[in-house]
């Protein structure tokens, strides 16, 4: 039997590689360009970091989708299912609180859910993840939006939409969520298991029911921004006005709601529509009093986290649709790269040991066998390269490669020095 890669978990090969990075090298422009560092946490945690961080309501912990296990010690360690936690943990713990408000931190890389998959739902998946900590104005919540918006628009992406709403303060939620005890009392028996149990533990998270019932029920019942005490209302109206005037587009949500328990007020979500049932590219929000709860001061904060694998399929479908290719193979603008062709056993040698120098200045891969000179091109061709040099005996007797413009066809013989200055771009016709 073939060992295969787990359930839920994929890999990124060569050829996927530069549609990641266009992503990954938009998020450290857009990012970079507003303030934020890069930070990096590590992939385990103790595991009560996230029970603490998302909350004992959040999907999460609910549908039991961390993943745990006892290290030698007997401490329960976690891998990180979010970034959020971990990056407060260190921003706590390195006291980053004495560096000039507000911080911004950004992060990437693999998180990891024991999650139903599905299309746009993995087990290891990876986000782009950023922060804003120590701001509790509007204007924070509006910068945040802002930069997912670009951060999207920054990876190549066209069709995407926010959509915007508000959770609350903490009094509003707990009023909220008794309005839905109270409404769906009578009818708690005809809701699904699962919405049963987000009754009881948090009534808000039955909004995002995807159960065609449930949603029956709960259809005409009021949402949280039709509820919003003065102080949540006004801010949400202020972080709008920031909105408009940016002309960032967006929409109203009145009943966003967010799968962690940590949101306060402003809730966004990035959607996509034609990459299946899971729309969300995106989600974040403020968190005010998270940073008390995981040890730190009482500052507030407010960011979010865009899943890179759902905006890969998102990217893939514009393409489809323009029939462009979304990253070319290789850029026109690509620095030029060579393949080395020995056309008889003593060049074998002689083109390993070429490459190993011409390394020092860019891309070259060679033959590692004798080719003729057709097999030999053919293996130029497939490994991307932009220029062929072949060596047989009469090179050999002139100390020269015979090099060849895979794009333009033409040839001719050139000293090493040549390929040297080919390589570092410098005009070597
Ligand atoms: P989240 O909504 O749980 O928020 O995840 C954000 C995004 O990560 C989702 O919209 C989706 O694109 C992607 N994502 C989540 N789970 C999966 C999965 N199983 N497979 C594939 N993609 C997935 C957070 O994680 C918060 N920590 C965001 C945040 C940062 N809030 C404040 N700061």
């Amino acid at each position: 039997m073939k060992i295969r890669s787990v359930k839920g978990t994929a890999d990124v090969l060569p050829g996927q590689q530069a549609a990641w990075s266009q992503v990954i090298d938009a998020a450290a422009t857009v990012l970079g360009r507003a303030g934020a560092g890069r930070i990096d946490t590590p992939i385990i945690e103790y595991a009560e970091l996230f029970e603490r961080g998302v909350g004992e309501s959040a999907d999460i912990i609910v549908q039991k989708e961390l993943y745990t296990f006892e290290d030698r010690g007997g401490r329960v360690l976690a891998l990180r299912p979010e970034f959020t936690a971990g990056v407060l943990r260190s921003y706590i713990e390195h006291g980053m609180f004495t560096l000039p408000t507000p911080v911004k931190l950004w992060t990437h890389g693999p998180l990891f859910r024991a999650e139903n998959v599905q299309r746009g739902r993995y087990r290891q998946f990876h986000q782009i993840n950023f922060e804003i900590v120590g701001l509790d104005t509007p204007l924070a919540d509006a910068e945040a939006v802002h930069l997912m918006w670009a951060t999207l628009a920054g990876s190549g992406l066209h069709g995407h939409g926010m959509k915007l709403g508000s959770v609350g303060d903490p009094e509003d939620r707990a009023a909220y969520n008794e309005y839905l005890r109270t409404e769906l009392a009578p009818r708690a028996t005809e809701l699904t298991p699962v919405s049963q149990e987000r009754l009881r533990l948090n009534p808000m998270r039955l909004l995002d029911a995807k159960d065609r019932g449930d949603i029956e029920i709960i259809k005409d019942l009021q949402r949280p921004l039709e509820r919003l005490g003065t102080a949540a209302r006004e801010h949400f109206d202020e972080v709008r006005a920031h909105l408009d005037a940016w002309g960032v587009p967006y929409e109203i949500d009145p009943g966003i709601v967010r799968g962690l328990d940590y949101y306060r007020r402003t809730a966004f979500e990035a959607h996509y529509q034609g990459i299946g049932a899971q729309s969300a590219l995106g989600g974040g929000g403020r968190y005010d009093g998270l940073i008390e709860q995981l040890g730190g001061h009482d500052l507030p904060g407010v960011g979010w986290a865009l899943g890179i694998e759902r905006i890969l399929d998102a990217l893939a479908q514009e393409a489809a649709a323009t029939s462009e290719s979304t990253v070319p193979r290789q850029s026109p603008n690509a620095p030029p790269s060579l393949f080395l062709v020995p056309l008889d056993d003593e060049a074998v040698g002689e083109a390993a040991a070429l490459a190993h120098s011409l390394r020092a200045h860019g891309r070259v891969e060679h033959a590692y066998q004798r080719r003729n000179a057709g097999k030999g091109l053919k293996d130029a061709d497939r490994s991307g390269a932009s220029h062929a040099a072949l060596r047989g005996a009469s090179e050999r007797e002139t100390d020269s490669w015979q090099l060849k413009d895979l794009t333009s066809g033409e040839q001719r013989s050139v000293s090493e020095q040549v390929l040297v200055d080919l390589l570092t771009a410098r005009d070597a016709r």
